[in-house]
């Protein structure tokens, strides 16, 4: 089966691009952090997901250091805990720190500090990334009321807005109103948030002779929403990235996208 000639990255709206698929980092740290990223890089993942609150940022430069890539080969996000709203300065200093590198390729706000939109906390981000330490900014779990509020109050779109996402969670409503801002959208918890024996999904992934993981995966590069799949196995890291040589065809995608209404 031929590879679809999709883009393997999307454009960010400051400038640069995001590799569609990724690795995520939460609830691994120490040792099997450090294991887990050197396995994804190894096997061909060049986009790392971290965060403060992970507690693994010095891991997760420890294994791009170990991997001997070059750092601009690598796309690397970390996240602003929202109870450090008031010192994001000093916050990304030292994620800067703990990474071992002078600049993320993004920074997020991890939530709405106190469920607000915060304008307040986006100026401090748009000023680290006029400063160079983060090339793109963005949020995480921002709805598209809050969105909205943070372009009328600075007129500066998010790069990035980081949710759950999943076949169930599929809500095109929102893949729209992110797309008409420039907002790319970018899926979490791809599996946690699906039911990997779902019959639709295994009649799709026995068609294709992939597992059902590896279709969840497609489809998100197939609607070109970037993917963060964690894994701390490394049959699983390598699996979740093997999803070149197969496309979903339109019928696929319809199906699966149906699992979400
Ligand atoms: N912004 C936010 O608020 C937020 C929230 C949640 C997550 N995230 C980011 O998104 C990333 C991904 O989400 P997630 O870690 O919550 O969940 P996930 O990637 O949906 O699922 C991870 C779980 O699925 C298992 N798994 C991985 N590959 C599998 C496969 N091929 N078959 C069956 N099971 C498989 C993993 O087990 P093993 O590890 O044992 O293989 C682990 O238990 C996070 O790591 C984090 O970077 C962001």
């Amino acid at each position: 089966m031929a590879t679809t000639p999709k883009p393997l990255t999307l454009p960010l709206n400051s400038g640069g691009k995001i590799p569609l698929l990724g690795f995520g980092t939460w609830q691994i740290t120490g040792a099997s952090a450090r294991d887990a990223v050197r396995t994804a890089l190894e096997t061909g993942y060049r986009h790392i997901d971290t965060a403060t609150i992970y507690r693994n940022e010095q891991d997760v430069g420890a294994a791009i250091r170990d991997s001997g890539l070059d750092r601009t080969e690598i796309f690397v996000t970390t996240k602003l805990p929202p109870s450090l709203a008031g010192r994001a300065r000093a916050t990304i200093e030292e994620s800067l720190r703990l990474l071992g590198t002078d600049y993320v390729d993004l920074w997020l706000i991890h939530w709405p500090p106190d469920d607000d939109a915060s304008p307040k906390t986006w100026k401090a981000m748009l000023a680290a990334r006029e400063d160079g330490l983060a090339k793109a900014v963005g949020v995480s779990n921002y709805d598209p009321a809050q969105i909205d509020e943070l372009v009328e109050t600075t007129g500066e779109a998010p790069a990035v807005n980081q949710v759950p996402w999943s076949p169930r969670q599929y809500d095109e409503k929102r893949l729209t109103h992110s797309r008409e801002r420039g907002v790319v959208l970018e899926g979490y918890s791809p599996f946690k948030g699906s039911n990997l024996k779902d019959p639709v999904l295994r009649d799709i992934a026995e068609a294709h002779e992939v597992t059902t993981a590896q279709v969840i995966v497609r489809w998100h590069i197939e609607h070109e929403i970037v993917v963060i799949p964690k894994s701390a196995t490394p049959e699983r890291i390598a699996s979740n990235f093997d999803v070149w040589n197969f496309s979903l065809t339109p019928d696929d995608v319809a199906r699966i996208d149906a699992l979400g209404h």
